[in-house]
């Protein structure tokens, strides 16, 4: 085939480095061979505290590796996406290579555009329901990579699920290496190019007990406002458990994030009861039937966030050398 113009692939690139992690860790690195790319956990930066097994950041690779595939696919490259990690290397966990030209479609084109508008938006939402159409479109955008939303309305766990987040929130507030590793990550000074900055928080809520943000995603500074009174929340899932399922599950995430974007709906995420073994537990019994629970997004229409600060690209690529012509790779 024909080698794909080098700047397809720096935009591929930075789109890679928009996808969401966990306090902003950006726990991925790239490896640029001529016709692929490959995504690679980056595991200096997998939180140890509340990510030990990597879970939460293969979530990040997986979502990292989605925004590649789409921009590379909105630009009329097919691009072919093998899911990893393989057990002999670990951290390898997706290769995208390209296969030929393809008509992008417009859907392709909507979400590669949505890439640089999804930002988590830890603010109040509107009490305004999201309609039928716009749910079933997310449903579909999960079923498309091989996962699967779950609204906790229709499922019925809305009630046991935020009460595992509040549990969450409480065993996390009495763990100091919890909340040393949180404060490390969060509350960043402008300019820093990882962790979460104060710009990104949400003021505090008027009244306890409702389903918010995380306390230290607060910013104090801001005067109290009144949070949407029961917020969409949908759990993504898949069949499958294990490393594999969690880089499927962030691709599924990610098209779930930016199909929400594309239809003007505002997301974050609530992931306190996937981040201490007790909850955990409580939330892999209870969605049993289902699937294996990843993450818990809520979902709504709010006004517009502030973004967060990457990395460049350069600091989280590896380019690999041409083969010599005739010479196996
Ligand atoms: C697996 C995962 C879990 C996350 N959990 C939370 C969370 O519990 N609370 C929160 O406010 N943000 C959470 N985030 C959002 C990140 O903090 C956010 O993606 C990061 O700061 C980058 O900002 P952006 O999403 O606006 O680009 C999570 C992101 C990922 C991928």
């Amino acid at each position: 085939m024909n080698r794909p113009l080098p700047d397809v692939f720096d935009q591929a690139l930075a789109s890679a480095v928009r996808a969401p992690s966990p306090h902003n860790t950006q726990p991925w690195r790239f490896v640029l061979g001529r016709d692929r790319a490959e995504v690679r956990l980056d595991r200096a930066r997998v939180l140890t505290v509340a990510d030990p097994h990597g879970r939460e950041a293969r979530l990040a690779c997986g979502a990292a590796a989605f925004n590649l595939q789409i921009c590379l696919r909105a630009n009329g490259l097919a691009a072919v996406v093998r899911l990893l990690p393989d057990p002999a290397e670990p951290d390898l966990v997706a290769v995208i290579r390209l296969d030929g030209n393809e008509k992008a479609t417009a859907v392709e084109r909507k979400l590669a555009e949505a890439v640089f508008r999804r930002h988590t938006n830890r603010r109040p939402l509107l009490d305004k329901e999201v309609p039928p159409a716009v749910r079933a479109a997310l449903e579909s955008a999960a079923l498309s990579e091989g996962g699967q939303v779950e609204y906790l309305d229709a499922t019925g766990c809305y009630t046991p699920v935020a009460s595992l987040v509040r549990q969450a929130e409480a065993l996390q507030a009495d763990d100091h290496a919890f909340k040393a590793e949180t404060a490390f990550w969060t509350h960043r000074a402008a300019g820093s190019p990882d962790g979460v900055p104060e710009t990104a928080s949400g003021p505090p809520p008027d009244a306890p007990g409702v389903v918010s943000m995380r306390a230290s995603h607060e910013n104090p500074r801001l005067p109290e406002r009144a949070y949407e009174r029961e917020p969409l929340l949908g759990v993504v899932l898949t069949r499958d458990r294990g490393p594999h399922a969690e880089v499927r599950a962030g691709m599924a995430m990610q098209r779930v994030l930016l199909t929400a974007t594309a239809e003007g709906l505002a997301t974050s995420f609530l992931s306190q009861p996937f981040e201490t073994p007790r909850t955990r537990e409580s939330l892999d019994r209870l969605f049993a039937g289902l699937g294996q629970p990843h993450t818990l997004l809520r979902i709504g229409y709010g006004y517009p966030a502030r973004p967060t600060a990457r990395r460049s690209v350069e600091d989280v690529l590896t380019r690999r050398d041409d083969p010599v012509p005739g010479r196996p790779r």
